[in-house]
């Protein structure tokens, strides 16, 4: 079977699933490097590439693509919750807690290696990075489909703006 449609098959007769049945649903896909790689999409607005592979109301599920030393914004995932399993590379994962006046502290960051997962629990605030010199490719599943994501600053970050 393809693999966009072993996604779909997975995902689309959830009703509310965990993040741990998300992860379940991963695990079962069983994704291999090579099944992915025409999928992958080269960064062009963003510092990573992006590719929907599976979209419904309650379940979206994205293959992210970090080229080495790139990093994402920082930024939350509005009202959803999800995990992601790293297919490819290694990802450096950076959580933020939220600070006066909006701006956001970093505070604690762990490594997830190829075949590892990462669960994002409502109210994460984080950033992927990858340190590394070979890319990251990375499947996600968010329960309910993303909205209202948020992109947070640290001070030092807003210093850099101010002269
Ligand atoms: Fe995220």
């Amino acid at each position: 079977m393809k693999l966009l449609e072993s996604i779909e098959q997975a995902f689309r007769n959830m009703t509310d699933p965990s993040p741990y049945d998300l992860r379940q649903a991963i695990q079962q896909l069983e994704l291999k490097e090579e099944e992915v790689s025409s999928y992958v999409a080269e960064p062009s607005y963003l510092p990573y590439g992006r590719k929907v592979l599976f979209q419904s109301e309650v379940v979206e599920v994205i293959l992210i693509h970090l080229p080495a030393g790139r990093e994402t914004m920082i930024h939350d995932h509005g009202a959803s919750r999800g995990c992601a399993y790293v297919v490819e590379g290694e990802l450096t994962n950076k959580i933020y807690e939220l600070g006066a006046e909006g701006y956001v502290d970093e505070s604690g960051e762990s490594v997830v290696k190829q075949g590892q997962f990462l669960y994002a629990p409502e109210g994460m605030i984080h950033q992927m990075c990858n340190t590394g010199t070979r890319r990251v490719v990375s499947l996600h599943a968010y329960t309910p489909a993303m909205s209202n994501t948020k992109v947070y600053h640290t001070y030092e970050q807003v210093l850099d703006y101010v002269i």
